[in-house]
């Protein structure tokens, strides 16, 4: 072949690359409100910084017509790139050709990008529009999974790794984005689930459509499976790099510094008054975690599932830190089986890769009934507490108001390896409530007194005046300190400063075994 033959072969193929299933399926796409694949990844990346890989790879099939259908790419568009200056590797599966269907190549295709981002140590980042597995390649396709499974799970504490579901997400598929650290699903299009609204009528007689059933509402809000709602495909991708804005790129790394003009010293006079003088009383842990970060700017993760526990990303001095806090504003900030699961993964997350922990304290202990101990709140609370203890990062703690019980120990406490805890003026340390104490301290001479609520009142007052407060936790060093809640912010980033160059670990194993 001369060589203008072969420059022009070259050109005809890449082309049919990027025309992928061409303008008629690309036109159903936009209509759907859905990008192309090609357009997504420009929005994700920096301009002009995409450099593609296996662009003009094709499948090998020939069977059920499949050697009809073969496009240079084979419906998927890998390669890196990079977010705000950084290294990132990114796979878009284009639903333009045969539904975006994964075939062996794809996998493949997928697989090499990520043994590279292993390799180099750059986030993996997966936007997911595909009818599953290619159901003409059989068997090689349900490989090409388990294959891309095997490397979600090496790369897994290593690299950071996110999915956006951008369109639909079937059967076994959708354990590869589960397997990853954070999923972005977009509102409308994006659907994950193992059996479809067809199998479930079929098995169970249940009626649900598709976005019940798998939709990004379903899932933010009570699955918990997704991480982030968004509205459409460009949110989606700019949440992407916001959220790439706080991770290191890898588990040797530091997360990115973001210089601030917020200074360390500032004061919150505002938060002097947050918490009401009734104990029972809400108010929003948001403000809270607003009040003390830098630029007041909080990223929550998860915002819409167990809101009685809120987590997220912020920065302290331009360092990110990683947020957990009880929401006394839902459920009085009690720990339920999802809010320690969300709260589990979370402080995992920043733990494997090197983001402080800081934590907000107002607990009045784990929701008693019996569909959470029916459901197992013992072994789902004990993964929020394995989560803290094994943790290794600088760890700080701040008890607002209430620490009780169980969860006194649970959220982040000095006794499970947690470097700095404050506490507010107005902090209640107790194994529970005053009223709760007095009922099982003092229930017989109550149910005796001539005057039994007179007795009650002034039970819970002596409980209240006695233990609902700091002092035997300082007496004991379980708290170092009573800081004023103004000066929460310049606490906790001399702190950190403090903290830099913490060097913890934990005894040599395989690996422990976290109560799943
Ligand atoms: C091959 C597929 C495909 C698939 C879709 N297509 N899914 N080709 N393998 N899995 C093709 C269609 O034939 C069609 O080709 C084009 O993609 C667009 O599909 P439509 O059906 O026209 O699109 P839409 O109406 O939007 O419906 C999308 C869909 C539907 C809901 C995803 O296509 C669907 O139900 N597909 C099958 C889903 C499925 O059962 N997958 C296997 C799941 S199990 P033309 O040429 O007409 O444009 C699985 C196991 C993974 O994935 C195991 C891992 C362990």
């Amino acid at each position: 072949m001369s060589l203008d033959k072969r420059v022009a072969e070259l050109r005809r193929r890449q082309a049919a690359a990027l025309a992928g299933g061409g303008a008629q399926r690309t036109q159903r796409q936009h209509e759907q409100g859905k990008l192309s694949a090609r357009e997504r990844i420009e929005l994700l990346l920096d301009e002009g910084s995409f450099e593609e890989t296996d662009q003009l790879v094709t499948h090998r099939g020939t069977d059920f017509g499949l050697d009809r259908l073969r496009i240079p790419g084979d419906g998927l568009v890998t390669g890196h790139g990079r977010i705000a200056g950084r290294l990132v590797f990114v796979f878009a599966q284009d639903f333009t050709v045969l539904g975006g269907s994964l075939s062996e190549t794809n996998a493949n295709k997928i697989c090499k990008i990520m043994d590279a981002a292993l390799r180099v140590g750059a986030p993996v980042i997966g936007l997911n529009d595909s009818g599953g597995a290619r159901t003409q390649e059989g068997v090689l396709s349900l490989a090409g999974y388990a294959e891309i499974f095997l490397r979600n799970t090496l790369a897994s504490g290593v690299v950071p790794q996110i999915s956006a579901i951008m369109g639909p997400c079937a059967g076994g598929a959708v354990y590869s984005p589960a397997i990853t650290d954070f999923i972005f699903m977009v509102e409308g299009t994006a659907h994950m689930f193992v059996t479809g609204p067809d199998v479930i009528k079929t098995v169970t007689h249940e009626e649900v459509t598709k976005e019940e059933l798998g939709g990004a509402r379903t899932h933010n809000q009570i699955s918990g499976v997704a991480h982030f709602l968004t509205h459409n495909d460009t949110e989606c991708l700019q949440a992407i790099r916001e959220l790439l804005a706080f991770l290191p790129s890898n588990n040797l790394d530091d997360p990115p510094l973001r210089p601030t003009a917020d200074p360390a010293d500032r004061l919150a006079p505002a938060l002097d008054s947050i918490v009401p003088a009734a104990s029972h009383l809400p108010y929003d842990m948001r403000d809270v975690i607003h009040a003390v970060v830098d630029d007041g700017y909080f990223f929550e993760v998860q915002e819409h599932f167990a809101a009685n526990l809120v987590v997220g990303f912020g920065r302290l001095d331009g360092a990110s830190v990683g947020i957990v806090a009880n929401q006394p504003a839902h459920l009085a900030g009690v720990l339920d089986i999802d809010a320690s699961v969300k709260g589990a993964r979370f402080v995992r997350f920043c733990d494997a890769f090197n983001i402080p922990l800081v934590t907000f304290e107002d607990v009045p202990g784990f929701l008693p009934g019996t569909r959470q101990e029916f459901g197992g709140i013992i072994r789902h609370g004990a993964k929020l507490l394995y989560a803290f203890a094994e943790a290794t990062v600088p760890k700080i703690t701040v008890v607002t108001r209430k620490a009780y019980g169980g969860a006194y120990c649970v959220m982040s406490s000095k006794h499970i390896r947690t470097d700095v805890n404050y506490a507010w003026p107005t902090a209640e340390l107790a194994v529970m409530g005053p009223e709760g104490a007095v009922n099982v301290v003092y229930r017989r001479e109550i149910e005796q007194a001539a005057d039994p609520a007179a007795l009650r009142q002034a039970k819970v007052e002596e409980f209240r005046d006695r233990v609902a407060n700091p002092f035997l936790a300082l007496e004991r060093g379980y708290l170092d300190a009573v800081i004023q809640p103004a000066e929460t912010r310049r606490r906790l980033i001399g702190s950190l400063r403090m903290l830099r160059n913490k060097r913890a670990s934990n005894p040599p194993k395989k690996h422990g075994n976290i109560p799943l």
